[in-house]
């Protein structure tokens, strides 16, 4: 929390200098930077003294746009850091419910695609599934139970993971990649030490999903949570849909977006996904954008080949929501212009 308050604060005040600002309110922006610069000093103080090892500079990372849009496939020793491997573990499920029949020999990659909401990883998901041989069972964890402890959550890996975990997107004997979609607050951040260790243990690999431009994904969050209530499409909330007449009567809402706390909530969930890689460096891992999958279909072939699968065209039916200038999507578009000029997060108005 504390390291939260000091970004917010720095932020606030270098990107958003009062625009006409007479000697009197210019003394009290003084003051209050002073009095902001003691509070941060003590705070930065009393995290150093609590062992709390979040880089700063590691913050700003993943958003800073790289020239080279590519995905970073990044393989990391299992072993302690001594062992350099480059070909995934091999497993070789034995289901307790079934036979897995002529494909007994066959190995079977583990994955799980660690995402947040609103990221595209329904859409991804539904690709990934469009492959005969791959089976992603889903947001398994959105269920509390699941993730109540780490005991739940290992039973409930060992399920999947062994192919006893039946959903509507289980295959057969054949799966050759099995896995689930894991959204960073659904105990993955809490338990993830246990978890890592796990990956590491049976062999699981991480397909980190996330979203560059985190306005965008702001905007689907607020539609999304308002759809809940308001239920646009005759009466039914729906997250993901199929037809670009729906899609129109999604985005028909337009949100009200907090411009005085969209600087820390975009850096929130920065720091989040920031965070999450971190932790899960020392598992075998491969991080996609979003953006860079719509832009360029071709891609998923690289996740193909991360999951040892042999090429195959993927389908989905999804269509995409908000499409077009962000600014017809947000109704205080002049306010959130005005906010995130000049910052860091200024890119994110034009993409
Ligand atoms: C790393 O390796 C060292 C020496 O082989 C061992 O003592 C240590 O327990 C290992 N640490 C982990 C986290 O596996
Ligand atoms: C974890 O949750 C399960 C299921 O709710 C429960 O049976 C078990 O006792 C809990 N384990 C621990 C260690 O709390
Ligand atoms: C993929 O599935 C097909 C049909 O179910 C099967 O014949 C094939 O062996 C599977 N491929 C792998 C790599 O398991
Ligand atoms: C909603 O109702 C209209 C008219 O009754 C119909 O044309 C449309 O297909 C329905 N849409 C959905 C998403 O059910
Ligand atoms: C906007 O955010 C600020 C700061 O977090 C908060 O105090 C305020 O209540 C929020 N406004 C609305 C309308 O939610
Ligand atoms: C993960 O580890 C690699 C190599 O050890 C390092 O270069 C990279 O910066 C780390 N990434 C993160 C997000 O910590
Ligand atoms: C699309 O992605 C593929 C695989 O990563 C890459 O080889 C290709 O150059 C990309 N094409 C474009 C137009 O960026
Ligand atoms: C946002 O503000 C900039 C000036 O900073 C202006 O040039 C641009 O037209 C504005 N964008 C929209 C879509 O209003
Ligand atoms: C953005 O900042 C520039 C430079 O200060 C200013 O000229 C422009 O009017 C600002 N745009 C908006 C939309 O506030």
């Amino acid at each position: 929390m504390a390291e939260y308050i000091y970004i917010v604060n720095k932020d606030t005040l270098i990107v958003k200098p009062p625009k006409k600002s007479p000697m009197f309110l210019r003394m009290i922006a003084l003051l209050f930077a002073m009095v902001c610069g003691v509070l941060i000093c003590s705070i930065r103080l009393k995290q150093l003294s609590t062992s709390s090892k979040i880089n700063f500079r590691n913050i700003r990372v993943i958003q800073i746009p790289d020239i080279d849009y590519g995905i970073k496939q990044i393989e990391i020793p299992h072993d302690n850091g001594t062992k350099q491997s480059e070909i995934p573990p091999v497993n070789y499920p034995k289901p307790q419910t079934f036979s897995r029949a002529e494909c007994a020999h066959n190995p079977v990659q583990f994955f799980a695609i660690i995402s947040m909401q609103r990221s595209g990883s329904g859409w991804f998901e539904t690709l990934l599934n469009s492959h005969s041989n791959v089976s992603s069972n889903g947001e398994i964890f959105s269920v509390f139970d699941r993730r109540k402890n780490i005991s739940s959550i290992i039973n409930t890996l060992d399920k999947v993971y062994n192919l006893d975990w039946f959903t509507s997107a289980s295959k057969n004997e054949c799966s050759a990649a099995v896995g689930l979609k894991w959204m960073l607050n659904q105990g993955l951040m809490e338990y993830h030490e246990e978890i890592v260790e796990y990956f590491n243990r049976r062999g699981v690999s991480a397909i980190f999903l996330f979203r560059r431009n985190l306005l965008r994904r702001l905007v689907s969050v607020l539609a999304n949570s308002y759809d809940r209530y308001a239920k646009l499409l005759n009466g039914t909330h729906k997250a993901h849909v199929h037809s670009h007449t729906e899609a129109e009567t999604l985005s028909s809402y337009k949100p009200v977006i907090n411009s005085t706390s969209l600087i820390s909530d975009l850096k929130e969930v920065e720091v989040t996904a920031n965070k999450a890689l971190k932790y899960f460096n020392s598992t075998r891992h491969i991080i996609l954008y979003y953006e860079d999958l719509v832009m360029n279909r071709t891609k998923l072939n690289d996740v193909l080949d991360f999951l040892r699968l042999p090429q195959m065209e993927l389908r989905s039916r999804q269509v995409k929501i908000h499409t077009g200038s962000l600014s017809e999507h947000i109704k205080n578009w002049d306010d959130i212009n005005r906010t995130l000029n000049r910052t860091v997060y200024e890119s994110f108005l034009r993409d």
